[in-house]
């Protein structure tokens, strides 16, 4: 069997997190890119260099992109994750990182298409929703190819802080967030149990508002904590877990930010953009959307969390006019 190959491009510490969670689960070979000289080809070998504990045998390499031709080691990826870009520190909103972390975007999305159109992709950098647009627009990738972290997390951090305040294991916790990967992102209440037993049935209204707030916010809460940079570790698994499914054609359904198109796009409201929804994902990428019904609270939250992707995704546009 051929190994599979999967770039990451960005090694700061998603990138590298993930780099390693990747390996030592021996998904594929990991080819890291990142534009500070040194930085992916030390990292790379480091990792490389603890995997005969683990037994994991796949290949780690770093590639400096100072020199833009290095891309060209992206050649026949299988998955590409993009978590280069800025992160932010205490008192930034991940909409304060767009108009840098769209310049960036713009021109990693002109060497995926050059040399591996044909990927995966999986978009981290900030915005999330709004960088899974502008990449599709820059690269032309397939947009059911592509998608952008964001539910996977939240969800992720949903159900920790309910398996904290109930005492019983993450695993019996389904719970998932969907919409845009910001402060109004919507934790869905309805649809969120403890092996099939209602949340609603299991805790107080307002304990549970306190913990949807405490989601929402998860990402700022590190923020905070860490003063110089953003979560890692829980984005890291997370995104591992998406290429896991398409590495090895699981199809979970995982909530994600995937592109909005045709009767979704009708039955959401929103044409043309990636938001969070619960998808199904396999070796072709999201391989099915699936429509959920709202009733009148959520779907005013539904509407303003669409908003403001949109409002973002017009941004994009601007700049890319401006740009080209
Ligand atoms: C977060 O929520 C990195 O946006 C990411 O922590």
């Amino acid at each position: 069997m051929v190994r599979k190959k999967i770039s990451l491009i960005g090694a700061g510490n998603v990138g590298a997190s993930l780099a390693q969670f990747l390996a030592l689960k021996e998904l594929g070979d990991v080819y890291l890119f990142d534009v500070v000289d040194g930085v992916p080809e030390g990292k790379a070998l480091d990792i490389l260099e603890g995997n005969p504990h683990w037994g994991a045998d796949v290949k780690v390499r770093g590639f400096t992109t100072a020199d833009p031709s290095a891309y060209k080691n992206l050649e026949n990826s299988d998955v590409i994750v993009i978590t280069a870009g800025l992160a932010r520190k205490p008192g930034m909103s991940r909409d304060d990182l767009l108009n840098k972390n769209v310049e960036i975007m713009a021109s990693i999305a002109k060497n995926v298409k050059k040399y591996s159109p044909g990927s995966k992709v999986v978009v981290v950098s900030n915005p999330a929703d709004v960088m899974a647009y502008a990449f599709q627009k820059v690269s032309g990738v397939k947009p059911e190819r592509i998608m952008g972290l964001g539910g996977s997390l939240d969800s992720a951090r949903f159900r920790t802080f309910l398996a904290e305040e109930l005492s019983v294991s993450v695993e019996d916790v389904n719970a998932f967030v969907i919409g845009g990967h910001g402060d109004d992102m919507v934790p869905f209440i309805r649809y969120s149990n403890v092996a099939g037993i209602p949340i609603t049935s299991l805790l107080s209204k307002e304990k549970i508002e306190e913990i949807v707030k405490r989601t929402r916010f998860g990402g700022g809460e590190i923020v905070n904590f860490l003063k110089t940079g953003s979560a890692y570790y829980a984005p890291g698994i997370s995104i591992t877990a998406m290429v896991e499914s398409i590495i090895k054609d699981k199809k979970r359904v995982i909530p994600c930010a995937a592109y909005l198109a045709g009767s979704h796009a009708k039955h959401y409201g929103a044409d043309g953009i990636y938001i969070g929804l619960p998808i199904k994902i396999g070796e072709n990428g999201v391989e099915q959307i699936y429509d959920m019904d709202f009733n009148p609270d959520e779907k005013a939250l539904w509407v303003k969390t669409v908003e403001s992707v949109k409002s973002s995704c017009q941004k994009v546009d601007d700049f890319l006019k401006t740009s080209n």
